[in-house]
């Protein structure tokens, strides 16, 4: 890890020095996989927690139950004695039931239920979100006395969870059974935030705190309960090394810089690893034919499947160029929308997933209307095709504006897909410039955010393919490195380690 902070190297002595018993870690956050997925943090949240308890953790996950979890399907059991745990919210108290499940053969999970805020079938998007992770992130904590399990430390991902820190250290600081449970908050996109107005703090019962930020006027009274999160953790954390250092800047910073630097010295980035098990070329049951690095001629069949299903022509050695992706400026849209035309006059291919703006929805329909032979678009996200796509695309595109880590292209190498990639946050960290000379690099990359540098880069990608070894050479490389959550896992038990620490200090 290339930190700004570096747990790993600042503990180093921590790591001969093994505790008597594992560390005990729950993990809350509003989505996991396989129970409920928005976006990557779900996969984040489902599989950090294998990589953890591999390494001998006693790790436990809290999210809602929400609408679309179906009790039965998803085998969960209700716990006797959480059935009907009222919580306060406000003036008054709201009941929660709570059931428990599985992630893999033996992660425990708390599913949180109420039936006025999460029997509907969405998870976000809901104007009294705020009152429902208020709910949710509440519950959590009052359950744990009940169970009998106290964590050594509680791990809160995104704005959803960020109120639990903050409650560590005003409402239930004086409380003996919490006040040992250190924090860590995980910042995954800092432009998420959960803004909303000041009257959450009555809500959560901590009206009677001020919170007065440098970023905030008076006048507007409005709470990020994000940045109560990055306020009280013990320690924050977000999603790859070079993201830890933008968010220090006012361009990446989101108004939230001037807080940040203010606890800079307890900022760290950690690179997310994807789940190697699932994400497996070797096995993925949705490509045509399964391959590995030696095995890389079989991977012409999935570019054929490929073109079949999207209705291109097939041929093998068209260059076929694969995106997945949010349609949103963050994903580098407006560059690609200036490129698209003349890129439509090369000799390529192009298949685009993903839902958003529907301005891009839009002009990519047209796109595909006027070059039926070329571009092929998904307006919506569909599991069996996108693995089709990692699997049988040659080139991936990730133009991002910021990526705080981006998990595309890591899945992408790992399935021999090389990633075009602007060098920004998690992307940086992944992908070096290729050199076709020393036969060095994993990919190709740009810098400055402008259209000219994204075309160039794709110019490069299209030359290097023409030359068959150097680009085989590149796939094995790709394929045969490690995004696995091992060394991740590593980095975040150093990182626990270090907030313990911190939660000593006054
Ligand atoms: C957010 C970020 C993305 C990251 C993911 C998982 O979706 O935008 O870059 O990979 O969280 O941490």
């Amino acid at each position: 890890m290339q930190a700004t902070n570096n747990p790993a190297a600042s503990s180093s002595t921590e790591a001969v020095n093994f505790p008597i018993r594992p560390l005990k870690i729950l993990i809350v956050a509003a989505e996991v996989v396989p129970f409920a997925r928005v976006g990557h943090v779900a996969e984040v949240v489902g599989s950090l927690p294998l990589a953890l308890k591999e390494a001998g953790l006693d790790v436990r996950v809290a999210v809602p139950r929400y609408g679309q979890i179906d009790p039965l399907k998803s085998d969960l059991k209700p716990l006797a004695n959480l059935q009907a745990l009222p919580i306060p919210m406000d003036t008054q108290r709201e009941k929660v039931q709570i059931s428990e499940g599985l992630i893999g053969n033996d992660v425990p999970v708390y599913f949180i239920h109420n039936d006025k805020y999460f029997s509907r079938e969405g998870i976000y998007g809901y104007p009294d979100d705020a009152e429902r992770f208020i709910l949710f992130c509440r519950a959590v904590l009052e359950m744990l006395p009940i169970l009998g399990w106290q964590p050594d430390l509680i791990h809160c991902h995104e704005w959803h969870t960020a109120i639990i820190p903050n409650w560590l250290k005003t409402i239930y600081a004086e409380q003996p059974f919490y006040r040992n449970i250190a924090s860590v908050y995980t910042i995954h996109n800092l432009a998420y935030q959960g803004i909303f107005g000041y009257r959450v703090l009555e809500i959560a019962g901590i009206g009677e705190y001020e919170f007065s930020y440098p970023e905030q006027s008076d006048s507007n009274r409005m709470v990020s309960l994000m940045s109560l999160g990055i306020r009280s953790a013990d320690v924050i954390s977000t999603v790859s090394p070079t993201y830890a250092r933008e968010i220090l800047t006012p361009s990446l910073g989101e108004h939230m810089e001037g807080l940040l630097n203010s606890r800079s010295e307890r900022l760290f980035g950690i690179l997310n690893g994807i789940n190697t098990n699932i994400f497996n070329p070797a096995t993925d049951r949705y490509l045509a034919a399964n391959f590995e690095a030696d095995t890389l001629d079989k991977r012409r069949e999935n570019k054929l499947n490929l073109q079949h299903e999207a209705h291109l022509p097939q041929n093998p050695d068209v260059p076929l160029i694969g995106m997945i992706s949010r349609l949103a400026n963050q994903k580098g849209f407006d560059l690609l929308a200036q490129i698209i035309e003349p890129l439509m006059q090369l000799e390529l291919q192009f298949v685009l997933m993903g839902t958003g703006d529907p301005f891009y929805h839009e002009l990519f329909r047209q796109i595909a209307q006027r070059y039926p032979h070329k571009a092929s678009f998904y307006l919506t996200f569909n599991n069996p095709m996108a693995q089709k796509i990692y699997g049988g695309s040659d080139l991936f595109l990730m133009p991002s504006r910021f990526e705080p880590c981006g998990l595309g292209q890591m899945i992408a190498m790992r399935y021999g897909s090389i990633p075009i990639v602007r060098e920004t946050g998690g992307l940086a960290d992944t992908v070096k410039n290729v050199d076709p000379r020393h036969d060095v690099g994993n990919g190709f990359t740009f810098d400055e955010y402008s259209a000219m540098p994204f075309y160039a880069a794709i110019i490069r990608a299209l030359e290097t393919y023409k030359y068959p070894q150097i680009w085989r050479n590149l796939m094995r490389r790709d394929m045969q490195a490690d995004y696995s959550w091992h060394a991740s896992a590593t980095q975040y038990i150093a990182l626990y380690r270090h907030a313990q620490q911190f939660h000593l200090q006054p």
